[in-house]
């Protein structure tokens, strides 16, 4: 225990400095510069904040060789993205394949649904210099997808939350496991390209389904299990929110922004490989692979991000992600705006709610 209790006082000690700047807990935030700390003492520490426990001896190893590699990771992605911090985070004792498989799930399709429109294009003229949905009340409180691949669904029902906010002015939590149980959308012409619940979708499809299917169960109705093939038990009268159309936003990122002001958050796409050692700021790597693996939500924008020291402040894009809150800055992620990073102004979809009830 005392040499736990050092082992936590230096830590503290040494991340502070860190800490302060990203605003949080220094155990969340275990940055891994300086190297004060030794891998194993990162390790403990790592153990003790997630509640990590192995199986056996072999596995601990085991684990513990990943999460060095993810350490040398994570020093090599710092200095590849210094405008961001990252470190040590739940997902630090995975490979990188362990966690494509299990915390992603956008899986690529050659075509766009039937029914997918293209954006008509919008002014950009007089567009607010920050914006965020989440300060008029169009966004939920993040979510946590498990271990399945369904970020898809996590991004289809956030846009149409903030959809159904606009037509409605009520927010209400859709369900995500309703898409995951029974949306099985495909490509006629590309066998293999359904939505496949936990081993991924796509969330144009995810909104061609509910447009066909006539809408979404409330989350509360439907609840999350982050299960598979499960029966899907989707009843037409307690639909919350429907889809009156759907469309594709274009690459350009005053389009992407116009149509965020205009019709609520947005779905969008991203490669996340930094995502996997990301805990606060900016995230602006040098080179970031724009192979699309991974559906968020888009809610809005800023004008200057902090950045360290000398480096000039970097406009963002607001991304939800469905990781929980104690991932990343309480479960968003900030990404630079201006030269579609990490892919993230490439698949942008927009989505209508149907006007009901009162309102
Ligand atoms: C989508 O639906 C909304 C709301 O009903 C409507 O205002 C808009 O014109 C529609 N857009 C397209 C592209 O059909």
């Amino acid at each position: 225990m005392d040499h736990f209790l050092s082992l936590l006082l230096f830590s503290l000690l040494t991340l502070s400095v860190a800490a302060e700047t990203a605003g949080e807990d220094p155990l969340i935030r275990q940055v891994v510069g300086g190297g004060v700390l030794s891998d194993h003492d990162h390790f403990t520490l790592f153990k003790t904040k997630y509640g990590k426990s192995y199986a056996s001896q072999d596995e601990h190893d085991y684990r513990f060789k990943v999460f060095r590699a993810n350490l040398r990771r994570a020093r090599r992605h710092q200095e590849l993205d210094p405008s961001a911090f990252h470190g040590v985070t739940e997902f630090s004792d995975l490979t990188p394949s362990e966690f494509r498989r299990n915390f992603l799930g956008l899986r690529s399709k050659l075509r766009l649904p039937k029914d997918a429109n293209q954006a008509p294009i919008l002014p950009t003229d007089s567009l607010p210099e920050d914006f965020d949905w989440r300060d008029r009340g169009a966004v939920t409180g993040v979510k946590n997808q498990g271990s399945c691949g369904s970020c898809w669904s996590f991004s289809a029902t956030g846009a149409l939350e903030g959809a159904h906010f606009l037509a409605t002015g009520d927010l209400v939590s859709l369900s995500e496991q309703q898409l995951v149980d029974c949306d099985h959308e495909c490509d006629p012409d590309e066998p293999g390209s359904c939505d496949s619940g936990c081993n991924g979708g796509l969330m144009n499809s995810a909104f061609e389904y509910t447009l066909k299917a006539g809408g979404l169960m409330r989350e509360e109705d439907y609840p999350y299990t982050g299960k598979d093939r499960g029966a899907c038990k989707f009843d037409k009268p307690k639909i919350a929110a429907s889809v009156a159309n759907f469309s594709v936003v274009s690459l350009d990122e005053d389009q992407i922004a116009a149509n965020l002001v205009q019709n609520g958050p947005l779905a969008v796409a991203i490669n996340a490989v930094f995502m996997q050692t990301y805990i606060g700021g900016v995230s602006c790597p040098y080179i970031c692979s724009k192979r699309l693996d991974h559906g968020v939500l888009l809610v809005g924008y800023g004008a200057a991000g902090y950045a360290p020291v000398r480096m000039k402040d970097k406009p963002y894009w607001i991304i939800k992600n469905s990781w929980g809150e104690t991932w990343g800055e309480s479960g968003y992620y900030k990404i630079c705006r201006g030269r579609n990073v990490c892919g993230v102004d490439s698949m942008v979809s927009t989505v209508a709610a149907v006007h009901t009830g009162s309102h």
